[in-house]
């Protein structure tokens, strides 16, 4: 059988870059998907090359470079086994803060990128029997004060769940990642007590390796030192 392949949006640093190493080291092949494309050309060579990993720009608010990123997948790999759903970005708390077209920005990667990216990803998922990771937040599990992107995290929640209960039946999973705070270029001042993405893609790695009839619906993980 041929190994598994593993696409992950928001490759290009972070959580989704732990991840691909995580994942390449348990023989997955890798889609590597951001708008970075240096970055994710540098991941793919260090992950294997041509035969093990593909970087694919794709701007996730884009139905087109969606379309494109799974096609691409299908046609070098014949295959997708998991979709991990993992870009997106922050902003500064309070609602007279940021610029509304910096709003526009986060709702539509937040929100309407992951939507797309289920809706893309979906067939290849169920022909594969696979996965559909989606990371959410502790943000969309409880309200921040002022935080925009804790609802659009909150959407991301509910997208989880309501996946899930749409996909009852096809075999594919469903999990949602809800990390706290994790050392990452998601915040501009290093945040203190963190966890480290490769905590985060350790447990994604968890999920994935569960046995056929264990769907791992939810992880919360937070620093150890976080009160919130
Ligand atoms: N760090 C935390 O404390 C924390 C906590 C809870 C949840 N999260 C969530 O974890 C996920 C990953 O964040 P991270 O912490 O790993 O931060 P990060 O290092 O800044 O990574 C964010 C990733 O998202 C990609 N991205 C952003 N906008 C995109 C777009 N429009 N299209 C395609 N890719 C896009 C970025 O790549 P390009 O810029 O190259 O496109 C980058 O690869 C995010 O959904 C974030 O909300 C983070």
């Amino acid at each position: 059988m041929a190994d598994p392949v593993f696409l992950i949006s928001g490759a290009s640093s972070g959580i989704g870059a732990a991840t691909a190493r995580q994942a390449a080291e348990a023989g997955y092949r890798l889609v590597l998907a951001a708008r970075s494309t240096d970055r994710l050309r540098e991941l793919a060579s260090e992950l294997g090359g041509e035969e093990r990993a593909v970087a694919v720009p794709c701007d996730v608010t884009d139905w087109d470079q969606q379309q494109v990123m799974v096609g691409t997948a299908l046609e070098r790999f014949g295959q997708l086994d998991v979709a991990f759903a993992n870009a997106g970005f922050g902003a500064t708390r309070g609602f007279l803060e940021e610029s509304p077209e910096q709003w526009r920005s986060m709702v539509l990667t937040n929100v309407y990128g992951v939507a797309l990216t289920i809706r893309a990803t979906l067939q290849a998922l169920k022909d594969a029997r696979g996965h559909l990771l989606l990371t959410g937040s502790v943000a969309g599990r409880r309200a921040l004060p002022g935080s925009l992107y804790s609802a659009t995290k909150w959407a991301v929640t509910a997208m989880g769940e309501s996946a899930r209960q749409e996909l009852h039946g096809t075999g594919v999973r469903v999990t949602l990642i809800e990390p706290g705070v994790v050392d990452t270029a998601f915040f501009s001042n290093q945040p203190t007590d963190a966890l480290g993405a490769d905590d985060i893609a350790r447990v994604v790695m968890f999920a994935v390796s569960q046995p056929e009839h264990v769907d791992v619906n939810e992880v919360l993980v937070r620093p150890t030192a976080q009160r919130g």
